[in-house]
């Protein structure tokens, strides 16, 4: 079976492992902790960092660190991955949808603005499959209306925006390194921000609210979390960040193969590249147009027979019980979420992938 994602793990991980736990130093102080605090931030353009212990819980700390509050309101894309919405949702605030735009698949900036409200704080933008959002229209909506941007990175890493780095877009930005993720330490995460304030936040929520200058008694001011990441973790997180130019350069390259062959099979619509944009091709996406001779789950399972592993794309936020549930609206059309929701999949999309799987997966797919 080709893996739809597999991690690569060809650094330092292990010689960083073995010195971490030899030193005993396995829980979250220590030197990797410490070097992936700097450098991450560092590779990303921004002035501060904080690990944690998922990109759930990444956002769950941006979103309690700017204060949201119960009443509050966050605008979101409606077609993104749960977690986003959930962790509003941790914060006794609502996620508010937005329809997404047919080119990029990210939330369409031209339908935020009909959504905010009084209640409204912050705008969640998620860069999907690694195509980053077209974010001069959100900073102008966001100034006008005075709200702050949350940037979900975790499927962006090494993606840019008119030169700058995703993870440097927002007013604080997360990222996930669960193990299909550009890089991975198995599960872990990373606030980023320049706004020391929001940072402070960050590092004293994520410690159960222990007081970050002051001796450590044993006295909590504010319900915090446990979200400290392990020095073990960082270890192989620091390897993994050693070697992300390599991991994007190859997933650019597995996409460039992949359009090159797929390009002329009719009925498949291939993942874009704004001219504004520098897409990772986290996950190398494709929509099975109705023309195709199968539908999108019937190729899914024909691909499966042949040993290709892919997913289909996520469901919009407007469908899930679970949200529904919490009090948010879904009244209203989320006409292109809907549709690429229903023809969307990825192919085989790790940085380990062979020229030769490419080959086998387009050559399969094209006799279809
Ligand atoms: C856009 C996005 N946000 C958040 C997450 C959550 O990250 P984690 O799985 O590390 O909690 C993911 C994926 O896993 C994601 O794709």
């Amino acid at each position: 079976m080709i893996p739809v994602c597999e991690p690569l793990l060809d650094g330092n991980e292990l010689e960083y492992v073995k010195d971490a736990i030899t030193s005993t130093w396995i829980s979250s102080s220590g030197k990797y902790v410490s070097e992936l605090e700097k450098k991450f931030p560092e590779y990303i353009g921004v002035n501060h960092a904080t690990l944690t212990t998922s990109g759930t819980t990444a956002l769950h700390l941006a979103l309690r660190a700017i204060g949201l509050g119960e009443g509050d309101e966050v605008i979101i894309p409606a077609f993104t991955m749960i977690a986003c919405a959930f962790s509003v949702c941790y914060c006794g605030a609502i996620p508010v949808f937005v329809d997404s735009d047919r080119e990029t698949w990210n939330m369409n900036p031209d339908l935020i603005e009909e959504k905010i409200t009084s209640k409204t704080k912050a705008i969640m933008v998620v860069h999907i499959y690694g195509h980053p959002c077209d974010m001069d229209p959100i900073y102008e909506i966001a100034k006008k209306h005075n709200l702050l941007i949350i940037e979900d990175a975790a499927e962006a890493m090494g993606s840019e925006y008119k030169g700058k780095k995703c993870g440097s877009l927002g007013d604080i930005s997360c990222f996930s390194f669960f193990a299909n993720k550009m890089i991975t330490c198995g599960e872990g995460g990373i606030v980023v921000t320049s706004n020391k304030n929001f940072y402070d936040k960050c590092r004293y929520f994520k410690n159960l609210c222990f007081p970050l200058d002051k001796p450590r008694v044993f006295l909590h001011d504010d319900i915090g979390f446990n979200y400290r990441m392990t020095n073990v973790h960082a270890a192989i997180a620091l390897a993994q960040l050693e070697k992300v130019d390599a991991y994007i350069n190859l997933r650019r390259e597995h996409a460039k193969l992949y359009n090159e062959r797929l390009k002329d099979i009719g009925g498949i619509t291939l993942p874009s590249e704004k001219d504004w944009a520098l897409n990772s091709y986290w996950m190398y996406s494709i929509l099975i147009e109705d023309k195709f001779n199968l539908s999108r789950d019937e190729l899914m399972q024909v691909l499966k027979e042949k040993g290709i592993g892919t997913r289909p794309f996520f469901i919009g936020m407007h469908r899930q019980k679970s949200l529904l549930d919490f009090g948010c609206d879904s009244s209203g059309d989320y006409p292109v979420t809907d549709e690429i929701a229903r023809k969307g999949l990825y192919l085989p999309s790790g940085s380990g992938l062979k020229v030769e799987q490419i080959d086998y997966i387009c050559d399969t797919i094209r006799t279809l």
